[in-house]
């Protein structure tokens, strides 16, 4: 599977933003598609188990559509909503049968016959690899899932799930506000073993529009406007390029429901920052030079 160059986040898309109604989901879906981003990223509970029903309503009024997209989605986390009354407390749940069912709702939400990348959320101190291994068998021989990866997983979490299963991608917290991945080996284990990094949060997560920016957002966009103008780009664009100037080509989830700020993103990633100009990003963040 290839994945887009940034991948469509659709957390904001329904219930937990903005709403979209049919037609806005089809308008925004054909404009990504028509703008190369075809990689859209789901979860089981977005919209409190909504959003993937919502934005499937759209699909199923075009057949044709889902042919031009590649679909993530992701189970595991189980959240207390009058949605699902038989959660009594937030909880993981990895077990073979919990995969296997939430993979099921989401193929008849998103009216499709299978998910391209099927994500565990976070890790789960109850996981038990092979129960997971089984459940990735079964689904991959039926042509549900045609990709296995992980998200919010550490290395040892990767190593332990690695010992019976191939990732094929994590899904993890990083942007040039945040680089706690770059630190604690998560980058690392992925360039090492092959794992394709997802950003989730490339842009800070609505940091950007916050009124009282902290301190350490000033400095990163400070010194991201003056490379942008060397790049003849925008502050925003050289976070985005930031990512995938990482040896990891770390793709970007993008969370905005603006069509515009899509289009940008995709052509952010054609930027290559210098190694200078990346550095000059990490310090700002850090507040200080490396060692
Ligand atoms: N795996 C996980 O655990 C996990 C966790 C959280 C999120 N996710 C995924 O990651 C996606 C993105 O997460 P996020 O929404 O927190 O992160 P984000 O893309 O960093 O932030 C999006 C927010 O930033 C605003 N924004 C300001 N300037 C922007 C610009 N130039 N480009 C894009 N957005 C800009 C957007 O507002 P506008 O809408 O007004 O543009 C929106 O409020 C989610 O949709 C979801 O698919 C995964």
């Amino acid at each position: 599977m290839q994945f887009s160059p940034v991948i469509a986040g659709t957390m904001s898309w329904g219930q937990w933003g903005s709403a979209f109604s049919t037609d806005q989901y089809s308008r925004i879906i054909h404009e990504c598609v028509d703008a190369g981003v075809t990689t859209f990223d789901h979860a089981d509970i977005y919209g409190h188990y909504t959003t993937e029903e919502d934005f499937g309503r759209a699909l199923a009024a075009e057949p044709g559509l889902r042919k031009q997209m590649q679909l993530i989605t992701k189970c595991g986390i189980c959240m207390v909503t009058p949605n699902r009354p038989e959660h009594l407390i937030k909880s993981y749940d990895t077990s073979k049968r919990h995969i296997i069912r939430s993979l099921e709702r989401s193929l008849q939400n998103l009216h499709t016959d299978h998910i391209d990348l099927l994500l565990i959320h976070r890790p789960d101190p109850l996981m038990d690899p092979s129960e997971i291994m089984d459940a990735v068998d079964e689904l991959k021989n039926a042509g549900k899932i045609l990709l296995f990866g992980v998200s919010n997983f550490l290395p040892r979490h990767m190593e332990l799930l690695r010992s019976v299963i191939k990732l094929e991608a994590n899904q993890f917290e990083i942007s040039a506000f945040k680089t706690d991945a770059l630190y604690d080996g998560t980058t690392d284990y992925c360039l090492q073993h092959h794992i394709p990094c997802l950003a989730w949060s490339p842009i800070g997560g609505g940091l950007l529009t916050k009124p009282d920016q902290p301190e350490f957002v000033r400095r990163v966009m400070g010194v991201a406007e003056i490379i942008a103008t060397a790049h003849e780009t925008t502050a925003d664009n050289i976070l985005l390029a930031w990512l995938g100037s990482h040896p990891t080509k770390i793709i970007p989830v993008l969370g905005t429901t603006k069509i515009e700020r899509i289009i940008a993103a995709k052509e952010a990633m054609a930027i290559q920052l210098t190694r200078e100009e990346w550095h000059m990003i990490l310090r700002a963040q850090r507040g200080k030079e490396v060692d």
